[in-house]
């Protein structure tokens, strides 16, 4: 589903700056891989890369057989549209819009039906259990409920990759634990494949699979196997290894 070949990118500027070397990840159609590694490892960038906002200087990457790198600007903005999804640490969401406004944002764009548009915002809002939020403004619903939204918009054209960037950075622990439950589910039900880059080892423990970079390099890789809290103990393990900044594991929650 997702090859990405010896990818490396140098931010160029007064001083060039290297954030990632020579990277090789591949990620199979349904799969929910978690990258971790302390911060200014080179996870947004790896992310920006494959939701194909950035480039790499060197290497390639492949979404689905194809290179959207390659694509026209048009081409490449229909293809982030339909087949990429995107939640964000901060929401995103436009506070002058209702839930439900926001939801439909994407099918809004593409110029759909409201009465269509309706009625998928109905059953997206059921799959995610926020149809009693639908008319409220962004400032009226919690942190949790936020984040639900938005992957909601982010579902609403069923992307074949779903991409998160600390999705529960901005989230107690009992909202995060919503969150990812719910990204299970849908990665479950839906078979979307997901890519979660996150500092908080909780969420990381949903994934079936953890990529840990350091200095924008591969460090290593561990499976999750059936038993989550055994796999989350492991991640904190393979985080103190890791070391970085003492900050990185202030997110610690259990
Ligand atoms: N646009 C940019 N220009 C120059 N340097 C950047 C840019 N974006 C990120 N960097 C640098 O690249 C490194 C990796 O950043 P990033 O991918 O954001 O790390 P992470 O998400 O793991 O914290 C950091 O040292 C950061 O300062
Ligand atoms: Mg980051």
């Amino acid at each position: 589903m997702l090859n990405v070949k010896q990818a490396s990118k140098i931010y160029e500027g007064k001083i060039a700056y290297r954030a990632l070397s020579d990277i090789n990840l591949n990620i199979d159609a349904g799969e929910f891989v978690g990258i971790m590694g302390p911060s200014g490892s080179g996870k947004t960038t790896l992310l920006n890369m494959i939701a194909t906002i950035d480039e790499p200087t060197t290497g390639e990457i492949l979404i689905a057989g194809s290179n959207p790198h390659q694509l026209s600007k048009n081409d490449l903005a229909r293809f982030r549209r339909s087949e990429l999804g995107f939640v964000f640490q901060d929401f995103n969401l436009l506070h002058t819009l209702t839930v439900e406004e926001n939801i439909v944002l994407p099918l809004t764009l593409d110029g759909k039906k409201v009465s269509e548009m309706k009625q998928k915002a109905n059953e997206i809002a059921m799959k995610l259990g926020i149809t009693d939020i639908m008319k409220k403004r962004t400032y009226e619903i919690s942190g949790g409920q936020a984040q639900r939204a938005a992957i909601a918009r982010a579902m609403i054209h069923s992307p074949k990759l779903l991409l998160a960037d600390e999705p529960t950075g901005n989230l107690d622990s009992k909202a995060s634990k919503d969150v990812m439950e719910m990204l299970e589910s849908i990665n479950q039900k839906e078979r979307t494949t997901m890519m979660l880059v996150t500092h908080d080892p909780l969420a990381a423990s949903y994934c079936h699979r953890v990529v840990f970079i350091r200095d924008g390099r591969f460090y290593s890789e561990i499976h999750r196997g059936d038993n989550r809290q055994v796999f989350f103990q492991k991640i904190i393990d393979t985080l103190s290894l890791l070391g970085g900044n003492a900050n990185d594991l202030s997110s610690i929650r259990v």
